[in-house]
């Protein structure tokens, strides 16, 4: 048997325990760094704004990179089968195995075909003398990657009970920091390349402003999520990052997209994130979206400013040389709009609302038409 731990930005201390488990169980060990394939595909999601049920993907996003590693892992070592250890109430099993079932291998799911509990898992765990723990003495179960932290179980499986700031890691309590701070973003086709001017690539770019808008108390999310099976559960989630990129990103979509650009690409955005959010990201309706979300970031180049305040993040400035806006058209204080004078609008405001002045009149039983 071997063991295999994916890195996507987990704490260090998963990775020691993944270690020391596969010591004590005598597994083969490999540990594979996706790191950089993992920050990227984020920095992809960020361009089609993905979010499902108002907060950012993050695990969604993991599970294909991690499946797949898992899978050459497998392939290199000439494996007949591969397991995961997810419950078979949730999502992961079925991202996981979105992948995996398109192998020749056989996929083994312990905890669901047993219909084990977390309970006999750690009961299991401390027989043998396995450093399994979650969080808090293994009381949460919690998933960590580079762009998000997801808390969930024990007492937050209660929707009416309030989370202790001790579920939280990554984000200081919103309001205890004394200053706001403002942070320039710039994009190069719909992409963060640089904090405050400064080139990053996407691993180092995502913790850096994890840290930045953590101590802000930027980031948190604590949602009723319905997962695909159609149960709900509570979960928290802490993203810093990438609560400052996705705000920042549409505010510079919407100074150079249209108007129908912007109502279309919410369409795609949503198709986008609901095939992201069950593991789909291959799926073949995924390249057209793709295409759609290619075509219209190849404009969204600029900069925007961010405000950390109060546990939000808010885009305060943005600049871009694609924008399409004329500040000389809009203002208040010049009187033509190029050849069209204010007058010009007089015809239209006269036709605006004909229709529905005409259908009101009938329906109010009026015969003049
Ligand atoms: N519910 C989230 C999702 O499906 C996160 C699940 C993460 N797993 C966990 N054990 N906390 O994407
Ligand atoms: C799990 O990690 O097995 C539970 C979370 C999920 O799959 O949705």
């Amino acid at each position: 048997m071997i063991g295999v731990t994916v890195d996507v930005g987990q704490p260090e201390a998963e990775f020691e325990e993944a270690e020391a488990t596969a010591d004590a169980l005598d597994l083969e060990h490999h540990v594979v760094d996706a790191r950089e394939a993992f920050a990227d595909q984020c920095l992809e999601a960020v361009r089609a704004n993905a979010t499902y049920q108002d907060y950012p993907l993050g695990t969604a996003l993991a599970r294909p990179v991690i499946a797949e590693r898992i899978l050459e892992v497998a392939r290199e070592h000439d494996c007949g089968a591969v397991a995961h250890g997810a419950t078979g109430k949730g999502n992961d099993q079925l991202r996981f195995e979105a992948v995996w079932r398109g192998s020749a291998l056989e996929v083994v799911a312990p905890i669901r075909e047993r219909g084990l509990t977390r309970e006999w898992e750690q009961e299991y765990a401390a027989e043998r003398d396995l450093p399994v723990e979650g969080g808090d003495e293994g009381a949460y179960s919690i998933d960590t990657n580079l762009w998000t932290r997801s808390v969930e179980g024990s007492e937050l499986e209660r929707p009416d009970h309030v989370p202790g700031e001790e579920i939280y890691e990554w984000t200081d309590a919103p309001g205890s920091e004394t200053d706001s701070a403002e942070l320039e973003i710039t994009f190069e086709a719909g992409y963060p390349v640089a904090l405050e001017g400064e080139e990053l690539e996407s691993v180092d770019l995502t913790e850096r402003l994890n840290e930045r808008a953590g101590t802000h108390g930027v980031g948190r999310t604590d949602v009723m999520e319905d997962r695909m099976l159609g149960l709900k559960v509570r979960e928290n989630y802490e993203h810093p990052a990438a609560t400052v990129l996705l705000e920042a990103h549409e505010a510079l979509e919407n100074l150079v997209l249209t108007k129908a650009e912007r109502a279309f690409k919410r369409q795609v955005d949503h198709e986008w994130a609901e095939h992201a959010y069950e593991g789909l990201l291959d799926a073949p309706l995924m390249d057209a979206l793709e295409s759609f979300v290619e075509t219209t970031n190849e404009r969204v180049t600029g900069t925007v400013t961010v405000r950390l305040e109060g546990g939000r993040a808010r885009a305060v400035a943005r600049d871009s040389a694609s924008a399409v806006y004329s500040a000389d058209a809009v203002s208040f204080d010049t009187e033509t709009v190029g050849e069209i004078t204010q007058d010009d609008a007089t015809g239209v405001a006269k036709y605006h609302g004909f229709q529905e002045r005409l259908a009101n009149t009938v329906l109010e039983g009026g015969s003049d038409h």
